[in-house]
């Protein structure tokens, strides 16, 4: 059997003696809940390179594209285990700046720096090769129409995710009941995404983002094909699986509900960071 490191399962339950609400329960994976969050300590109030605690700490990033100028220089650490939005009117930057973090795009100038288990990497020296691994890996995706394959069925398109990272098709279904048996959606793993509703589809995105044990998940949008109900659940659905497991969350949003939800708001403005939440606390 193929070991990886990332892979995994949902957390195993855990006795909780604390009441905790229906929404926090709903999908909860047991032992989570808002009180065992802990943010990030030590906390630094400016955002931007080298901080301790940082699992992303991207410097000085800029991106044009001809005369357009969609990064004008931002600097950003993304803390572990929070939920960190981002804001901002349309054309300022917000999916450069998701895409650059996800190591989808490259930035023409900047660094990346990824913490973890292996000391700190530069994302933006990795080949492309290494940053498919990372992204395949260490990184998990939701977007706005949630990018399922149509073809598979629930079950498939979240095990699929792990088998790409090397598990063996039996073991990754099984983690992939799990997962979706974690965000609400037991019974409906045989459905093809078609026979979903656009929730139930968010919430298999993010048993998807998550099966291979990411560090991160990075969200563009993620809510924003859904009416404010079925948004308010795949965002408790993310929460739940994310930043209350230690996670962390990166969330581009139009939604001031979603963004209320996360841990910190960065508000963007011509390629720049406008306003940073954790600056003001
Ligand atoms: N591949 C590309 N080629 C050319 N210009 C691009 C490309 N991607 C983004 N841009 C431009 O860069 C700027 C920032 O785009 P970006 O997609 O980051 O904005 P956004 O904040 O995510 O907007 P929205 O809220 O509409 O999704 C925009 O002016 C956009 O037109
Ligand atoms: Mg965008």
């Amino acid at each position: 059997m193929t070991s990886h490191p990332g892979f995994q399962t949902p957390a195993a339950p855990q006795q909780n003696t604390r009441q905790q609400s229906a929404e926090q329960t709903r999908y909860a994976q047991p032992g989570l809940d808002r009180a065992a969050h802990q943010p990030y300590p030590g906390a630094h109030p400016t955002a931007g390179a080298h901080q301790p605690g940082a699992v992303l700490a991207a410097h000085a990033l800029t991106k044009t594209y001809g005369a357009t100028v969609a990064l004008a220089g931002v600097s950003i650490a993304v803390r572990a285990g929070e939920a960190l939005a981002i804001m901002g009117a349309s054309g300022s930057g917000k999916t450069t700046l998701l895409h650059s973090l996800a190591g989808i795009i490259t930035p023409d100038s900047g660094s990346i720096e990824l913490h973890g288990d292996g000391g700190r990497r530069e994302m933006t020296d990795m080949s492309e090769a290494q940053r498919t691994d990372l992204r395949r890996t260490e990184f998990g995706f939701v977007f706005q129409e949630g990018m399922l394959l149509p073809e598979l069925t629930a079950l498939e398109n979240v095990a699929l995710a792990a088998m790409l990272c090397g598990i063996e098709r039996k073991r990754a279904e099984h983690a992939a009941g799990e997962w979706l048996a974690a965000m609400g959606l037991r019974g409906m793993e045989s459905r093809r995404i078609g026979e979903l509703s656009g929730g139930q589809a968010q919430r298999v995105a993010i048993a998807r983002a998550q099966v291979t044990g990411a560090r991160i998940v990075f969200a563009d949008e993620p809510t924003g094909a859904l009416d404010s109900a079925t948004s308010s659940d795949v965002m408790t659905a993310l929460l739940a699986a994310t930043s209350r497991a230690g996670r962390s969350l990166v969330v581009v949003t139009h939604d001031p509900e979603v963004a209320a939800r996360c841990d910190r708001t960065v508000r963007m403005r011509d390629g720049r960071i406008l306003d940073d939440s954790a600056a003001r606390a």
